[in-house]
């Protein structure tokens, strides 16, 4: 064999392998051994068959054309490798993606739908969902079963998974199942939480956040669907807590023929306002939008039809606008912020008596000055005659629709995470690398290395960004 032949095969099987992430039918040959399951295991096989430091040699004529199938980096090597040849690398591989059970308060929702599994398995992936993971959406683990997926133990969900799925953010319970080699994917939130980003980065997890997962024109795929829900759920908890049993004023929003309808106030007109507003609208509510942007009020009179009334957000107008609605929903977004605080505890004294407010941005402090967060259990307080719902994690009321509407927005992202590797994966989608948020213990979201003075590493200093 030309030395020369043997030097560009092994430069070639050396790039291949530093794409690789992770699992890869290999045909290669007898010298592997099948328990192998790293790409690092299959190169040093390669070097064991072929002995030096250097490219492969006269070793290289013991490598047989015996087929086996081994986890490792997709390195095909043709029957005639003596010859040097190292044909095509990329086959389908196999990743072994586990789901998780959400074992936090009031969180019935899971990663991944019986539909989704089944795309995923049809791709060649192993799935393990975690025994009991569906049922909070109505999925039982025959579902699953069906869909092709196994049903495990939450022990071996976590600890056999090369990808994870998730909904919330693992709570302390589940931080020493956090370990290197392990993808998890789920929502994070870590700027707001110190313990849970040392614990990821301590751990060497490569931890890839949904809601930072964000499109060069500053779009949150994996966010939207959520806001959306959360949009529409808030003028049906405002008209059911409006009902005098409840303490509300005892006003049916939509009126009926010869009664006025009820006044909604939306303050943001972002996807929870237009989402709020179009339920509204359908209760038969009469309803108006505060917004700072003159664009998102172009855009949301063309697609609203004129049906709502759009005004220029300001301290005064709020002061005006509040006395007369019954109904008023928090829904500004300033991103990476704090929500402003719009509506003062002094300004509840100026609205009718036993309005709600359903303060949507209480995720991210609350847009009104007397709003703290509550949950499902115990929604609602009253403050100066005025009740307050502040459900953090609304979507998670409605587990079946949400469910169905986050795994929408995610296969696609588990899909090339599974099929292409990590590395590979976010190398071609610079929303998906946005995502990341810790990789081998180092910090690589900006904001969050900020949030709690730790170092900040570029996500590019860690891995390829670069498509191969
Ligand atoms: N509680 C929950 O379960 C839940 C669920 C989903 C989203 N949220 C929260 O709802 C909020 C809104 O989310 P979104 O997806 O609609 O965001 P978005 O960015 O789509 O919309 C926010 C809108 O607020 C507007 N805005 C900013 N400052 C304003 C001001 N002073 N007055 C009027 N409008 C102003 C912006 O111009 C923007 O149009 C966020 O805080 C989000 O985290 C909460």
């Amino acid at each position: 064999m030309a030395r020369h032949d043997a030097t560009a095969a092994w430069a070639r099987v050396a790039a291949l392998a530093s794409h690789a992430a992770w699992l890869w039918k290999v045909r290669l040959n007898e010298a592997p051994p099948r328990s192998c399951c790293t790409w690092v295991q299959i190169l040093e096989a390669i070097a064991d068959a072929a002995p030096g430091p250097g490219p492969p040699a006269g070793g290289v004529a013991s490598v047989t054309s015996a087929r086996s199938v081994v986890r490792g980096p997709a390195i095909i090597c043709d029957d005639d490798y003596t010859a040097g040849r190292v044909l095509q690398a990329i086959v389908p591989r196999v990743l072994r993606i586990g789901v998780a059970k959400e074992i936090k308060t009031d969180e019935y929702r899971v990663a991944l739908t019986p539909a989704g599994a089944r795309e995923l398995v049809l791709k060649g992936h192993e799935v393990l969902v975690e025994t009991t993971a569906g049922d909070g959406s109505s999925w039982s683990d025959a579902d699953y079963e069906r869909a092709g997926a196994q049903i495990v133990s939450v022990d071996d969900a976590w600890s056999k998974a090369e990808l994870l799925l998730k909904v919330k953010e693992p709570i302390t319970s589940e931080y020493p199942r956090l370990r290197e080699g392990l993808v998890l994917f789920t929502y994070l939130h870590i700027a707001a939480d110190e313990p849970l980003t040392r614990a990821l980065a301590d751990s060497g997890i490569t931890a890839v956040a949904y809601e930072t997962v964000e499109t060069d024109d500053r779009r949150l795929p994996l966010l939207a669907p959520m806001s959306e829900i959360a949009g529409r759920l808030a003028p049906q908890a405002g008209a059911y807590f409006l009902e005098k049993p409840l303490g509300g004023r005892g006003l049916l929003l939509g009126g009926v023929p010869g009664v006025a309808p009820g006044r909604v106030l939306i303050l943001g007109g972002g996807i929870v306002g237009y989402n709020a507003a179009i339920i509204a609208l359908g209760l038969g509510a009469q309803v108006t939008i505060l917004e700072r942007s003159i664009d998102r009020m172009r855009h949301l009179d063309e697609i609203l039809s004129g049906r709502v009334s759009l005004v220029m957000s300001s301290t005064l107008q709020i002061e005006s606008s509040i006395t007369e609605a019954d109904l008023v929903i928090g829904a500004v977004l300033i991103p990476g912020a704090r929500a402003p605080k719009l509506v003062t505890r002094a300004m509840l004294s100026e609205m009718k008596p036993a309005a709600v407010i359903v303060d949507v941005a209480i995720d991210q402090g609350g847009s009104f000055e007397t709003s703290r967060a509550t949950t499902h259990s115990d929604p609602v307080y009253v403050v100066d005659g005025i009740t307050h719902y502040c459900v953090a994690n609304m979507p998670g009321g409605v587990p079946i629709t949400s469910t169905k509407a986050l795994t929408n927005a995610t296969l696609p992202y588990v899909e090339a995470i599974a099929d292409h590797g990590l590395a590979r994966a976010v190398a071609c989608d610079r929303a998906l690398a946005r995502g990341v948020n810790t990789l081998d213990g180092k910090i690589t979201y900006e904001a969050v290395a900020e949030a709690h003075d730790l170092e900040f590493t570029p996500l590019e200093d860690v891995l390829p960004l670069t498509p191969a």
